[in-house]
């Protein structure tokens, strides 16, 4: 096996933008990985939040492939049973379980998590991949800003509530699917709510991105789990099909495969020994969290941030 290719050619793939994100960056990276071994995730129950389509459909699949249970965890259920059934008929006897939850709204989030508690005693990893781009202004039942509650508030409040099963397993782990999107937004603690001002969804979507990114190392220190946040490069989705037409038409020949851009998640779950909490990765290594000199926030903010959060979910 040769060697992964240099720190430096790598970060300057990755500084490039548009080879690192795409599928030129997931082919030139991939030839220089290790395969995972096949059984990584036998006896594992892993979790996947937005595992009916796109990136959290193919993750569902990576991590039933390595032998995991997976309880695919979406907002419509009929939905999350035609994904199922498509990942059996290449999967025969993938072990999936659909599930039903709208993370972005508080309340189904604790009714939730108290019935999984109740049924499944250990879970051993959880990914937050379910996202939204609001084409308009949208608030929640709680009052919170869609992405922010998508993104941020229900994987938090999910995630507290899920840890008594999750440290019931040897080596628990939690991703949370950002976007490179967040590299252009600061975190916005004047309004974090966005009620100011025109809004954009995807100016929305890239500050939910940023917070959910500053927390992971607060997060790493508070769960006694591995914590990953991470983005998938551009990979051609229903979602992106459906935000982004412009931006797909323009680079629909090299946006990645879901299964490409789903493969940090599935390593991040599965792969040993397990990676360092609190960091931000990309194509299976880590990855700084800015790019932009504006992007950059005081302690004093992000605590703020932090603060705003956990009394959102009542965490305090
Ligand atoms: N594709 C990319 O290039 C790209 C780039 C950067 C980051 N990402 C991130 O990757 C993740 C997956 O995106 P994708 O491109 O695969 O998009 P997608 O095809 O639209 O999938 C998003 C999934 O999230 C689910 N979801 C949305 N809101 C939810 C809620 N409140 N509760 C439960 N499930 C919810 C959707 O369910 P429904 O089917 O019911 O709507 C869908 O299953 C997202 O976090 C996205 O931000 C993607």
């Amino acid at each position: 096996m040769a060697s992964f290719p240099g720190k430096l050619f790598d970060a300057l793939l990755d500084r490039t933008i548009a080879a690192g994100y795409s599928r030129v960056g997931y082919a030139v990276r991939e030839r220089f990985w290790p395969a995972l071994d096949p059984g990584a995730l036998d006896g594992a129950t892993v979790l996947v939040t937005g595992a009916n389509s796109g990136i959290g459909k193919a993750i569902a699949a990576g991590a039933a492939e390595l032998g995991a249970t997976v309880l695919m965890t979406v907002r419509d259920r009929a939905r999350g049973e035609a994904a199922r059934d498509d990942i059996r008929a290449g999967l025969p006897g993938a072990k999936l379980v659909v599930q039903r939850c709208d993370v972005s709204d508080l309340a189904d989030v604790r009714a939730f998590a108290a019935e999984l508690t109740a049924s499944q005693p250990r879970l051993d990893a959880v990914i937050h991949n379910a996202g939204v781009m609001p084409s308009e202004r949208t608030y929640t039942a709680d009052g919170h800003e869609l992405s922010l509650s998508t993104h941020v508030l229900g994987p938090l409040l999910l995630t507290e509530l899920l840890l008594p099963a999750l440290v019931a397993a040897p080596d628990p782990r939690v991703v949370l699917m950002s976007s490179g999107g967040m590299y252009t937004q600061p975190l916005p603690v004047d309004d974090i709510e966005y009620r100011k001002g025109r809004y954009r969804g995807a100016t929305a979507y890239a500050r939910s991105k940023r917070v959910q990114v500053a927390l992971t190392p607060l997060l790493a220190k508070r769960w006694p789990v591995m914590v990953a946040a991470m983005h998938p490069g551009w990979a051609d989705t229903p979602g992106v099909a459906e935000s982004l037409p412009a931006f797909r038409r323009l680079t629909g020949p090299v946006l990645r495969t879901a299964e490409q851009a789903a493969d940090t998640a599935i390593w991040l779950t599965a792969t040993t020994p397990t990676p360092p909490s609190g960091e931000f990765w990309h194509d299976r290594r880590i990855r700084p969290m800015h790019y932009l000199p504006t992007t950059h926030y005081s302690d004093a903010d992000l605590n703020w941030v932090w603060q705003y959060c956990t009394i959102a979910v009542g965490l305090v």
